[in-house]
This record gives structure tokens, sequence and C-alpha cells, in this order.
């Protein structure tokens, strides 16, 4: 992974189907702009380009018959595609990018029926995230929430899978934790204002380590 080039920084959040995380990091863009006078630009994998509109069609079972290393290479053309078109050049700008799940998203959802070497090795042109947030909710929870709100199933929002996703989620947590890199747990299973309130701290933290 590149890392370490700019003067931008880059915000990933991370999370089961159903965790939240498109309502913070809308409530993050609010609090970088007023609270430190940057601008924070929003991004989203599958990003809006043309591979990951494809992207999208398989997901929602629009579009069918995508075997799993097809997919996986997919979701790794649309990154980098996405790094090239959006990323680096709000980055380089100076302005923040705070982009809806990223590179863990390849390793736990695609990491299911892909090996992790393989995975790597197909993402290792990817820009490394600053800080990565994973909001923390068991599968329990956001099954009850996804069920109560969505009519549509996609795909991946079945207990059995999303409780693999899970489980893939705390490993590449605790290997990124002890490689050192940026990340921070969130606890998302309380209500709003408390996860936005723990996000806060940790971006203030980030900053506090930063300077
Ligand atoms: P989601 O982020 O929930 O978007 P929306 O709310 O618009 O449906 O859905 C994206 C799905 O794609 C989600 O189930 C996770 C999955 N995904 C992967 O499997 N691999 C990836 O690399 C990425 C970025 C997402």
């Amino acid at each position: 992974m590149y890392k370490g080039r700019t003067k931008g920084k880059f915000i990933v959040l991370e999370g089961i189907d159903g965790s939240g995380i498109s309502t913070q990091v809308q409530k993050l863009k609010g609090f970088l702009e007023t609270t430190y006078g940057v601008k924070a630009i929003l991004a989203k994998e599958p990003s809006e380009g043309p591979i990951g509109t494809l992207i999208r069609q398989f997901l929602n079972g629009r579009m069918v018959g995508i075997d799993d290393k097809s997919l996986a290479l997919l979701f790794a053309a649309d990154r980098i595609d996405h790094n090239i078109e959006k990323i680096m050049p709000v980055l380089e700008k100076g302005d923040y990018i705070i982009c809806d799940r990223y590179l863990w998203s390849s390793y736990v959802y695609q990491g299911i029926k892909n090996d992790m070497a393989w995975l790597q090795e197909i993402n290792k042109y990817v820009y490394e995230p600053d800080l990565t947030i994973f909001i923390k909710v068991r599968p329990e929870i956001t099954l009850q929430r996804i069920t109560g709100s969505r009519y549509k199933t996609e795909i991946f929002e079945e207990h059995k899978v999303l409780q693999h996703v899970f489980d893939n989620y705390l490993k590449i947590l605790d290997e990124w934790k002890r490689s050192r890199k940026n990340v921070v747990e969130i606890n998302g299973e309380q209500n709003l204002e408390s996860v936005e309130k723990d996000i806060r701290l940790a971006i203030k933290k980030y900053h506090a380590d930063m300077s």
C-alpha cells in the first residue's frame, strides 16, 4: 500500500451492513469542517464510477451470475479507479476525504471465499488510509435494524454471512493494531449521539497525536 504522501487526510469508516456508517460519515464531515476549518469530501465504495456502478448491479441482483474471484477483482479495480479519480485529487489539494467503506470491506467480505494473500496482492497498489474507524456492532443488532427499516434484502445481508464478516473485521482490526497502523474501534451499539461523540473524541486524539 502507498502511504504518507499528501497534505490532506484520508479517513475511512468500516463496519458490517447496518452498522450506521453512512450516518456517521455525514456527521464527521460537519465536525471536521466546523472544528478544524478544513474542507471534507465524502466518498463511498463501491464508488460512483463505472466499475462501482457495475458492482452495485450485482449487489442488488439486477445483474446475476458473477463468481467470487471476478467480484473481488472488480472491487479492487473500482478502488484503484476511485483512488485516481477522486481520492488523490482531494488529498493533493490538502482537503480531507471521508470514505464509507474501503480496503477492509474487500478483506472481510471477499475474504469469505478468497484467500487473504491474493486479496492483499490485488489491492497492493491502493493508498493506505491515514485513519480507519471501525464501528463495532454485532450482526444480531444490525439485522434487527435492517429488517425494521429496509425492504430489499441484498445478497450479503444474511446472519451467517454477517457473522463471518464480523469475525473477519475483528481479525483485521487486531492485525492492523499489532502492526501499529492508525485504527480506532468504536462501540456502535450505543445510541447515535454517543457513537458520534466517540468518533469525535477519536478524531481529536488522532489530531493531538499527529501534532
Ligand atoms: P453498502 O455500503 O451498504 O451500500 P448501500 O447502502 O448503498 O447498499 O453496500 C455495499 C456492499 O458491498 C456491502 O454489503 C459491503 C460490500 N462490499 C464488499 O463486499 N467489498 C468491498 O470491497 C466493498 C467496498 C463493499
